[in-house]
């Protein structure tokens, strides 16, 4: 069979290197993809947004089936695209990823149907906000509406910090058509885990627990990135949350999206967060999580393209997922002043000592090949380094070593990946 990946980061990455692991899959194509994904794939000059292209690639070449990686062509219609032309492909169509792409659709959702979550209002003018933020509480939290890279969250202390959020958001309109609407959110406290899931618009099974750290800097610090470093499993997802989340949220959420008439096919990512009042969700994703998806799926013993395939033909139920005991590790290397303003291009050095390597792999997140021929730089994350290890110091031990032998002129890490493990 022939499989089309889209998407360019190392979460395709690591979806391509579960789907290669499939007998039956012959040929890989990625679209648009990057330097790493080609030692696994044939790249194909193809933007993640160009649907007609896309689609007349995937005729062309007789792909049999089609995994959609990122969450803006989702949010686009792709799938939707896509049946209509008669091609297989897996995700959400356009009237479910609006789980990701609306958050004011979420947090409606979440309340009609008494999902856990935190109390909010939903606005769609400034003036309409600045009202609210007279009756509220501080700190307190704004969303951007729409798609935003991850960026359309302010957490302000202060009235005086909130009112510039809501210039930001829904004057300046810095996350452009993304800040029509805005969330203004309860501030909530408590540890963080992401949950993934595979869902066929009834049935849902859960992957591995996993934990993101989406600040910059050490300690938490500095401004909130696309993540840059993960996880798996959480040692603080215990079986009774677990229970409390499969009762109250992960089915619940799937019944909801199938009672609206959007019923989900794809993959939810629950934000979830630990409060004193119990878990509840801070954000749904429509899609693999990145660099969730480097720590999880490296551990899936079930075949990826097994369980794709069943999501589509509604038949989930039929599958039960197995994941190793093994935890894995990831830390992403950056280009220094990520997120805000940073360089590429640099050569990069060392990939070649994790050849032949089952438990410690490099995903490429930014990388392309120069006109030498030589990987370069080519993003603010460049690489996901993970390691795997029976207990989750190693895989940090190992891991951490591992990123000393990968080397380019503006290497960025973060030193304290997995420190909440310390703290159990
Ligand atoms: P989101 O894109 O909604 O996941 O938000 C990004 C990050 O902002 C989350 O991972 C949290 O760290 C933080 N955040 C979002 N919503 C809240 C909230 N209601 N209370 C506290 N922190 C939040
Ligand atoms: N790492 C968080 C995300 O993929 O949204």
């Amino acid at each position: 069979m022939k499989v089309l990946i889209i998407g360019s980061g190392g979460r395709e990455h690591a979806i391509a290197r579960a789907a290669a692991k499939n007998p039956d899959v012959e040929k890989l194509y990625c679209a648009p993809g990057n330097a790493g994904i080609a030692a696994l794939a044939e790249c194909v000059p193809i933007g993640a947004m160009e649907f007609d292209k896309l689609a007349a690639f995937s005729k062309e070449h007789e792909i049999d089936l089609v995994i959609v990686g990122m969450d803006d062509p989702l949010a686009g219609g792709i799938v939707d695209v896509f049946e209509e032309a008669g091609i297989r492909v897996f995700g959400p169509r356009k009237n479910a990823a609006i789980l990701e792409g609306s958050k004011a659709f979420s947090k409606d959702l979440m309340r009609k149907y008494n999902i856990p979550t935190a109390a909010y209002t939903n606005v769609h003018s400034a003036e309409e906000a600045y009202e609210v933020l007279e009756k509220s509480h501080f700190p307190i939290v704004l969303k951007a509406d729409g798609l935003a890279l991850g960026k359309g969250v302010l957490i302000c202390e202060t009235k005086e910090e909130a009112e510039a959020g809501v210039r930001e958001i829904m004057e300046v309109k810095k996350f452009g058509d993304a800040g029509n609407t805005m969330v203004i959110e309860e501030f909530l406290t408590g540890r963080e885990i992401s949950v993934l899931s595979f869902v066929d618009g009834k049935t849902i099974r859960t992957m591995a627990s996993a934990m993101d750290h989406k600040r910059a800097g050490d300690g938490d610090t500095g401004p909130n990135t696309g993540g840059m470093g993960n996880f798996s499993p959480s040692p603080f997802y215990t079986e009774e949350i677990d229970r409390f989340c499969r009762e109250r949220i992960y089915q619940p959420t799937v019944d909801a999206m199938a009672a609206e008439g959007r019923p989900f096919v794809g993959v939810i990512f629950f934000g979830l967060i630990l409060t004193e009042d119990g878990p509840k969700v801070l954000e749904y994703n429509a899609r693999f999580g990145d660099p969730e998806a480097q720590v999880v799926l490296p551990r899936m013993k079930t075949d990826l393209i097994e369980v794709v395939e069943a999501c589509i033909d509604g038949r989930l139920d039929e599958i039960e997922l197995e994941f190793t005991d093994d935890a894995a590790l990831c830390v992403v290397l950056a280009s220094d002043g990520y997120p805000v303003k940073y360089e590429k291009g640099f050569p990069i050095e060392g990939l070649e000592t994790f050849d032949g390597l089952e438990d410690e792999y490099v995903y490429h997140s930014g990388t392309k090949f120069d006109s030498e021929g030589r990987i370069v730089t080519n993003g603010g994350r460049v690489l996901a380094v993970t390691a795997l290890a029976p207990t989750l110091q190693e895989a940090r031990a190992k891991a951490y070593k591992a990123t000393e032998r990968i080397h380019f002129a503006n290497k960025y890490m973060r030193h304290d990946i997995g420190h909440a493990i310390d703290e159990q």
